[in-house]
């Protein structure tokens, strides 16, 4: 019996070159020759540059350029060409929208020439009230972002008034979340050289052809003559998503100078100019009978976005599947300020909707005197109450049985304020998990070569989650060689298109395009050994055959005779077997795992189930009721992602998920000063994470069904719904300890004494 490599929790395949320091991360590449630029950035946050005056930086030694509105290159607009960070290109005006835009970029030949330079450039402007809360621009809103469709952002199913009224109990409540950082580890960075009308970008980049095609759009250039590569990106979360305007700028000095232009923002920069997570104030409405039975459900979300975006948390979509609810009014309202443009983080709007949302039924299971779980159990959606399909795989009351039993539920005494450790108040807090289980095409080449070696090329991406290891196990175990012949080649944009690493995609759209790969590099190798004289496997039919440890077996004959593979290929007299195969999960390939469908409006078959993954947060904490101060004492995350490909990867992005949420929780907040829109937390010892002392063992079960209708592998995506419930569980144990319910995050110690 050979070794399945699916499932196993296998160390990472990047593991070594990472902690070696052989792995190359964007700015680390050596290219020859390089120079850096330096960007120079507004300090007001609304207005119009009079004038920029770079006399007395371009007198400075080691200067090459100096780039503002007034001398850049011209770049077509791109924010059709994919997802873009910003809907303008930077120094193609004199406008000022947000603090920290970039107005100027100046290039040397060293780092430390360039950032002197910056220092000496001037710019006077003419500075307007920059529009800062939410609050007071709301008035002035817009169509929302074209993301999503009208449909999704504005539900209504039932008679909300109606079912509002026809509760026992009711419950009105006002939540709020704050402008959030993604602070991956490694800050963006490019390093852009132009050959001739080519240009090659080493980047850090969730999306190699999405970045591909914008620039290639900007520059006026087809596509083909843009080279992205992304060997390795030190954390995304979102940030990495879109591309902004930085990149840009290096391409645009790299052209201008004739050199390799190297930029890296700093920490501070990358508080401004790579987008972050809108602030969100967000109503609930829960109306409920004796039982616990919720009829009716609004839920009405104002939040932010910038000047030169559309981008928006959707904090109601959640709502409109999680319950099964007969009277449900899910509203968005956007306005626009003068911050830098919002972008997806991970988990937007399902990391900040069901925040409000899970603490409002927290809430209501107190006012009812029902057990939180247990009134979620009674409010279990059977079917997805948004579409009324049915889910293709779904184990969510597992969850909240498996989470109680191994947190130890029972143990709760439900008043508040009832449960105590010497001096400490202990609280226990719940909340549900969930994320929409997405998947895109993905085009995948596999080679065989005559040594045995087995090589996967596609143009996706690892930010850290595990695609490296889970491209190769997959590969491994169809192919049937031993995982330590596969060699996984992902983050250059001259493979295939593998989509981007957004909405927690990766697995479940490579992963089965490598599947799929396999099978048919399979089956080419056994079309050569059936028509081999000398192989066992001679005259046979392909579905008689077994692949394993690199041969080619007789199912009936087990462990018997056998043909390597290296010995077909070299009496074939071919140096390696090829294949490349395309996968659209939406498309014909869909069509035909499912049966048949009937097409929707774009011509594709329509979705036969709802695609969701779910899970349940159980958080315990300790609270000092002198200081304020909050520990998180113990956390178990159970969830339902599908087949889980690797536990020990999965269990980390599970994991890196539950930790955000407790920063999102008690700690995080990008603070801007409400007189002029600049940023004051722009480090991080202004802006907190959490640290190791912060976090406690984080106990992860997943339910590991299979999901049989999603893709072959039966394996949906992890990246973000780690996250989800988190900040709720927390808020809920917080308020079980305390008696205080906080309903505006952070739940910083001031709000507790
Ligand atoms: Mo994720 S926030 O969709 O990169």
């Amino acid at each position: 019996m050979t070794v399945v490599a699916i499932g196993q929790a296998l160390d990472r395949k990047d593991a070594l070159p990472k902690v070696t320091g052989k792995a190359v991360y964007a700015a680390e590449h050596p290219v020859p020759d390089v120079v850096h630029a330096v960007t120079v950035q507004s300090t007001i946050a609304k207005g119009r540059i009079v004038s920029i005056d770079t006399r007395a930086a371009a007198q400075r030694p080691g200067v090459l350029t100096i780039l503002t509105h007034a001398n850049a290159t011209k770049l077509a607009d791109a924010a059709d060409a994919g997802m873009i960070g910003e809907d303008r290109q930077p120094l193609q005006d004199d406008l000022v929208h947000y603090d920290g835009q970039h107005i100027a970029v100046v290039v040397a030949d060293t780092l430390e020439r360039a950032l002197d330079a910056a220092l000496l450039v001037k710019a006077t402007y003419e500075a307007q009230r920059p529009d800062v809360e939410l609050e007071e621009t709301l008035d002035a809103g817009f169509a929302p972002e074209k993301f999503l469709t009208e449909d999704e952002l504005q539900v209504r199913r039932g008679e909300i008034t109606a079912g509002l009224t026809a509760g026992a109990v009711q419950i009105e409540r006002i939540y709020s979340t704050p402008v959030e950082h993604h602070n991956p580890m490694e800050p963006h960075a490019t390093i852009a050289s132009w050959d001739g009308d080519e240009l090659t970008l080493r980047e850090t980049t969730q999306g190699l052809y999405n970045m591909r095609g914008i620039i290639a759009k900007a520059f006026g250039l087809p596509p083909q003559k843009v080279h992205v590569i992304s060997p390795y990106v030190g954390g995304g979360f979102g940030c990495k998503g879109f591309v902004w305007p930085h990149t840009m700028l290096a391409a645009m000095a790299a052209r201008e100078t004739g050199r390799a232009v190297k930029l890296v923002l700093s920490r501070q920069q990358m508080f401004s100019v790579i987008g972050h997570r809108g602030r969100t104030v967000q109503m609930i409405s829960l109306a409920a009978a004796k039982d616990g039975r919720l009829t009716a459900l609004r839920h009405a979300t104002a939040t932010e976005t910038s000047e030169v975006s559309t981008f928006m948390e959707p904090c109601g979509l959640a709502s409109t599947m999680l319950y099964a609810v007969p009277n449900i009014a899910v509203t968005h309202k956007v306005a626009r300020v003068n911050k830098g443009s919002p972008t997806p983080t991970r988990a937007p709007g399902e990391a900040t909707g069901p925040f409000a949302l899970e603490s409002a039924m927290d809430e209501l299971a107190y006012e009812l005197g029902i057990d939180p779980i247990e009134l979620r159990v009674r409010n279990h959606a059977d079917v997805d109450p948004s579409n009324g399909k049915a889910f293709s795989s779904k184990h969510l009351l597992e969850c909240y049985r498996r989470g109680a039993e191994a947190f130890g539920w029972s143990r709760r005494t439900p008043q508040p304020r009832s449960m105590r450790d010497g001096r400490h108040l202990i609280g226990f807090g719940m909340a549900t998990a969930t994320y929409p289980a997405n998947r895109r095409s993905a085009a995948v080449d596999m080679t065989l070569f005559a040594d045995g070696q087995l090589r996967v090329r596609c143009g996706t991406q690892d930010l850290g989650t595990g695609t490296y290891t889970i491209v190769a196990q997959v590969a491994a175990d169809v192919m049937g060689v031993p995982i330590g012949q596969v060699h996984c080649e992902i983050g250059d944009s001259r493979f295939p298109n593998g989509g981007i690493s957004g909405g927690s995609s990766t697995a479940a759209s490579v992963g089965p395009a490598v599947e799929a790969a396999a099978r048919t590099l399979r089956a080419k190798l056994a079309e050569l050994a059936v028509h081999d004289p000398r192989a066992v496997a001679h005259g046979r039919a392909e579905d008689q055959l077994a692949f394993a440890e690199g041969r080619i077996l007789l199912n009936e004959r087990g462990g018997g005779a056998s043909d390597l593979y290296t010995d077909i290929l070299r009496r074939a007299n071919r140096p390696s077997l090829e294949a490349h195969v395309s996968l659209d999960p939406t498309g014909t390939d869909a069509a035909k795992l499912h049966g048949a469908v009937s097409p929707g409006n774009d011509g594709k078959p329509e979705e036969p189930f709802s695609w969701h993954s779910f899970g349940a947060q159980f958080a315990e904490v300790r609270v000092d009721p002198d200081l304020g101060e909050v520990r998180v004492s113990r956390f178990v995350s159970v969830q339902d992602i599908g087949r889980v490909l690797n536990h020990k990867t999965a269990r980390s992005q599970i994991q890196g998920g539950v930790v955000w949420g407790l920063g999102m929780a008690l700690m995080e907040h990008t603070v801007f000063d409400r007189r002029n829109a600049r940023i004051v937390t722009r480090n991080l010892a202004d802006y907190l994470v959490p640290v190791n002392p912060d976090v406690p063992d984080i106990e992860v079960i997943f339910i590991d069904e299979p999901d049989p209708h999603f893709n072959a592998l039966g394996a949906r995506g992890i990246g973000e719904i780690g996250i989800t419930g988190v900040a709720a569980a927390l808020a809920n144990a917080v308020y079980h300890a305390t008696g205080k319910r906080v309903r505006d995050l952070p739940i910083t110690p001031d709000l507790l004494i």
